[in-house]
C-alpha cells in the first residue's frame, strides 16, 4: 500500500467521521490530526494477503498488514457502522469484537485479527434479521442523541452482558468506562442494558 493511498484513506476516514477539516487535501488533514501514527503508517511497507471472518463472512484483504482493523473495516468492506473517533484508543467509537471480546479497531493492526473472527455493529442485529436485546432496547429507552458513538456504546453494551447477564451499576460504569458519549447519554446507556438484562433473562423491567 502507498503512503498516498494511506493519506487519501485516511482523509475518507476523516471525512466519514464527520470531522472539521472541511476543505482540507489529505495531507493537511494528516496534519491537522496529532493523533494519526504516521511513523508506523506513512513508510510503504509490502502487502500481504490476510484473511479475517466478518460477521461470520470470510474475506481475504491484501493490505498492508500494519493497516488498522478500522480501516479495513470500513474502506475495505464498506461496513460503516464502526465509527472513527479519537484514533487513539480513547473514545471507543471504533469498537467491535474479536472472537467475542471488545477491541478498539482503531489501533489494532490487522493482523491481529488475521484468520480470527470479527464481529462489527452489523453483525449483532439488523431489522431484516432480528434485533439484538440491546438494540431494541436502545430504542426503548431512546438513548442515541446524535447517535455517533453509538455502534460502539452498543458492541461493549453487548460484550458486557456477555459475560455479566445481571450488571450492577457499578458493572455497567465499569464496563462502559472506555465509551466516551459527548451528548452524555450515559444514564440513558445505563437504563438500556439493564432493560436489554431484563429482557434477556425475561424478568420484568424496574422503572429507576
Ligand atoms: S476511534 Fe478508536 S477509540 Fe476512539
Ligand atoms: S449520542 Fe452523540 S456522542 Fe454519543
Amino acid at each position: 500500500m502507498s503512503k498516498r493511498h494511506i493519506l487519501a484513506g485516511f482523509g475518507r476516514i476523516l471525512r466519514a467521521a464527520g470531522d472539521s477539516v472541511g476543505g482540507l487535501d489529505d495531507v493537511q488533514a494528516l496534519a491537522y490530526c496529532n493523533c494519526f501514527p504516521a511513523p508506523a503508517h506513512i513508510v510503504d511497507q509490502q502487502d500481504t494477503m490476510i484473511t479475517l471472518t466478518i460477521n461470520g463472512e470470510r474475506h481475504d484483504f491484501d493490505v498492508d498488514p500494519s493497516t488498522p482493523l478500522l480501516w479495513v473495516i470500513r474502506e475495505q468492506t464498506g461496513l460503516t457502522g464502526t465509527k472513527f473517533g479519537c484514533g487513539i484508543a480513547q473514545c471507543g467509537a471504533c469498537t467491535v469484537h474479536l472472537n467475542g471480546s471488545p477491541i478498539r479497531s482503531c489501533v489494532t493492526p490487522v493482523q491481529v485479527a488475521a484468520n480470527q473472527s470479527v464481529t462489527t455493529i452489523e453483525g449483532i442485529g439488523s431489522k431484516e434479521a432480528g434485533l439484538h436485546a440491546i438494540q431494541q432496547a436502545w430504542i426503548d429507552e431512546q438513548v442515541p442523541q446524535c447517535g455517533y458513538c453509538q455502534s460502539g456504546q452498543i458492541m461493549s453494551a453487548v460484550a458486557l452482558l456477555s459475560n455479566n447477564p445481571a450488571p450492577t451499576d457499578d458493572d455497567i460504569d465499569r464496563a462502559m468506562s472506555g465509551n466516551i458519549c459527548r451528548c452524555g447519554t450515559y444514564p440513558r446507556i445505563r437504563k438500556g442494558i439493564k432493560r436489554a438484562a431484563a429482557k434477556l433473562s425475561e424478568t420484568p423491567v424496574s422503572e429507576a
